[in-house]
């Protein structure tokens, strides 16, 4: 087959395994920098091109955008699909996963466990939100925020106050910033479970290493591999089958009411490999042979 990697990163680890494991396996796979690519709407002869070349002839696509371009990113895999391409990770996939407060929505109504969670876009109400989580500490996070950097610890309701009015002044529209109950029993470690195809491929617990409460490796976290019990498979695979990405990386922590899922990625990294010393490239491309053949399968979320 002839395979496409988007990725504006020829050179990263992720990027690197899914060629070498395409050419082993048989494909012609190229990277193609998404962020050069451009794209012609026209009724007549639409289509994407990269440095001159028509992508039309690929059998199939790899999207890997990265959270900073969503917008262009996804825009491009939209053209594509529109032609009938097959891409493993779908346009509105990849840009619902980017959303927070929608994926909240959307794993909760497929009745998976999350934290208790409010959104509201006045302050006033503060006290009756807390209340509603069962006071304080609570996280407030913004909806697009990535690598921990949008989300906060208010340890009291002032706190809380302060921190959701500084957010509101950069964010008129409150559907970007959640409140959620501190997940307390864990705090400062998460699990990261990588999800091809309906199944659990690799594990790995997120400790941060100094008090953070925040796991995120990109914050100074410290990955380990972790086995995960057969209702937290389940649940991750769940999750990622409700925003509708074959390709996740699905963030959970364990509460005393069992796995509360944090977030779910459509470009998780392969740093994971070298943590657990599993394969996820090989599934990837197994699950492209396996799939690209058929029609693409409608996504059918509906939010
Ligand atoms: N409700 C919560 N309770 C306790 N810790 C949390 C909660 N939400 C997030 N965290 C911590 O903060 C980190 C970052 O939060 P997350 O929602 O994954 O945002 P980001 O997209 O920035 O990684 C998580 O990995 C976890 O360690
Ligand atoms: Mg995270």
């Amino acid at each position: 087959m002839k395979i496409a990697i988007l990725s504006n990163g020829p050179g990263n680890y992720s990027t690197k395994r899914l060629k070498e494991v395409a050419l082993e396996r048989g494909h012609e796979v190229e990277v193609i920098k998404y962020k050069e690519c451009y794209a012609s709407i026209a009724q007549s002869n639409p289509g994407v091109s990269y440095r001159g070349e028509d992508l039309g002839h690929y059998d199939a696509i790899i999207p890997r955008i990265a959270s900073y371009m969503t917008r262009y990113g996804t825009a491009i895999v939209r053209q594509l699909e529109m032609q009938g391409m097959y891409t493993i990770s779908g346009s509105l996939a990849i840009s619902r996963s980017r959303d927070k407060l929608r994926s909240m929505q959307l794993l909760t109504k497929a009745g998976v466990g999350i934290p208790k969670t409010v959104f509201s876009r006045n302050s006033a109400d503060i006290d009756d939100l807390i209340d509603k989580l069962d006071g304080t500490p609570v996280i407030i996070k913004l909806a697009r925020g990535t690598h921990g950097n949008g989300v906060v610890l208010a340890e009291t309701k002032k706190a809380a106050k302060s921190v959701l009015q500084a957010f509101y002044l950069t964010n008129e529209d409150g559907t970007n910033i959640l409140i959620q109950e501190f997940v307390k029993e864990s705090a400062g470690v998460d699990i990261r479970a990588f999800v091809v195809g309906g199944r659990v491929v690799a594990s790995m617990k997120r400790q941060s290493l100094d008090d953070d409460f925040r796991s995120n490796l990109h914050k100074g976290g410290e990955g380990t591999p972790v086995k995960l019990t057969l209702e937290e498979r389940k649940m991750c695979v769940k999750a990622a089958k409700a925003m509708g990405l074959n390709v996740a990386g699905v963030d959970f922590m364990r509460s005393e009411r069992g796995a509360l899922i944090l977030e779910v990625n459509a470009s998780p990294g392969f740093g994971i490999e070298k943590i657990t010393g599993r394969d996820v490239a090989t599934p990837i491309i197994e699950y492209i042979e396996q799939n690209a053949k058929r029609r693409p399968k409608k996504d059918k979320i509906g939010a």
